[in-house]
């Protein structure tokens, strides 16, 4: 079987990573090899990138500065880890990818869609999610949820104003309607135990109808 790129999409609080890590386990149990990782990071390069990104002291961050940098990111994650798992057969469950640029930097940022379209085609070089989960939920909620819970690090995203979060969902939506046959809504204020299971019974259909 060829190899399938998974993405996970969603504003703050949405509890992408938990979901993604039960995923991991059971189909790693129904013995899909997999490889769980997020961006933007997962090696060396971006997650170099990363830091310089999400330090709450980079104050003057230019918004373009930062959708180059996301672009940047991508890319070196994309070559170092996608594209060679991808190739080995393996079912990549990615936490964030190129939507997340669409929805923050070019919608909430106002950069617009298509110009960080237009910087990311050129960083991903045709490489697009088989599929996409969205995890939707009030930004005020997801909010709350990340201040409840004191292991996750607050970053400099989580620090801006909630309009800026309610313009990333505003975000999330304008895309599935661009992209409806890759991009599944998920209402992420339910469970987490119920948000799995609707995810997974999906994964798994997707991937039994391509065997
Ligand atoms: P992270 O700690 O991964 O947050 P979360 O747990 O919510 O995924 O931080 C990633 C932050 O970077 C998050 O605020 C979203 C933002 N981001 C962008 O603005 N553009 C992007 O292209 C990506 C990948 C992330």
């Amino acid at each position: 079987m060829s190899g399938k790129f998974i993405t996970f999409e969603g504003p703050e609080g949405a509890g992408k990573t938990t979901i993604i890590q039960m995923l991991e386990q059971s189909l790693k149990k129904i013995g899909y090899p997999v490889l769980l990782t997020r961006e933007p990071g997962g090696i060396k390069i971006a997650e170099e990138i990363r830091h310089i990104i999400l330090n709450p002291e980079n104050t003057e961050m230019d918004p373009r500065t930062e959708a180059l940098l996301y672009a940047a990111a991508r890319r070196q994650h994309l070559t170092e880890r996608v594209i060679p798992a991808l190739s080995e057969g393996q079912i990549i469950l990615c936490d964030r990818f190129l939507d997340s640029s669409l929805a923050y930097q070019g919608f909430a940022r106002g950069l617009g869609m298509k110009e960080v379209y237009q910087i990311n085609e050129f960083a991903i070089n045709g490489t697009m999610p088989h599929l996409t989960f969205y995890l939707d939920i009030d930004p005020e909620i997801g909010l709350k949820r990340i201040t409840q819970n004191r292991e996750r690090e607050v970053n400099r995203l989580d620090l801006e104003k909630l309009d800026f979060h309610y313009k990333v969902r505003e975000g999330y939506l304008t895309l599935l309607e661009m992209f409806p046959e890759r991009i599944h809504l998920i209402d992420a204020s339910k469970s987490a135990d119920e948000v799995y299971e609707e995810i997974y019974n999906k994964v798994k259909m997707y991937l039994f109808s391509r065997e």
